[in-house]
């Protein structure tokens, strides 16, 4: 199973951004670990990030028509983005991920936009969230 791990704006900032909320883990860090625990459930794992939410549409249109299954952890879009929602409808298979409890946080973050179209959430779990993610992507096969 393709997987594409897609994670939106200023999560490339993992490691320097917020540590105390999001860790001290980088990016690249989380993507190469991230295809490993994929290549251990058998799962074809890519990572990308970007502060784009025209490519980040972009990616999602990829993933609607060519079946790859999605974590998205699409940052502060999943409050207001209307855009990446419709994009998020349009795919199979989504799981989505946010690091920090945002249930606990700023009320402007309670407001989920695109949970009504995935899966399920996991939230608050810290990085292992993805991984979390990924064994029950692996599960559904
Ligand atoms: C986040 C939570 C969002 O509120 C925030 O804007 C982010 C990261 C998380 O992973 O906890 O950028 O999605």
């Amino acid at each position: 199973m393709k997987v594409l791990v897609l994670n939106g704006v200023n999560l490339g900032r993992l490691g320097q951004r917020q540590p105390e909320v999001y860790g001290a883990t980088t990016h690249a860090q989380l993507a190469e670990h991230l295809v490993g625990t994929g290549r251990g459930l058998g799962l074809d794992v890519e990572v990308r990030q970007t502060d784009s939410e025209a490519e980040m549409v972009g990616w999602l249109h990829e993933a609607a028509s060519s079946g790859a299954a999605v974590v998205i952890n699409p940052g502060a879009w999943s409050h207001y983005s209307y855009a990446i929602a419709d994009a998020v409808v349009q795919v199979e298979t989504v799981v989505e991920v946010h690091i920090s409890n945002v249930h606990a946080r700023e009320e402007w973050r309670h407001r989920l936009i695109i949970s009504p179209y995935v899966i399920g959430t996991i939230m608050g779990l810290g990085l292992g969230g993805y991984d979390l993610a990924l064994a029950h992507l692996a599960s559904l096969r």
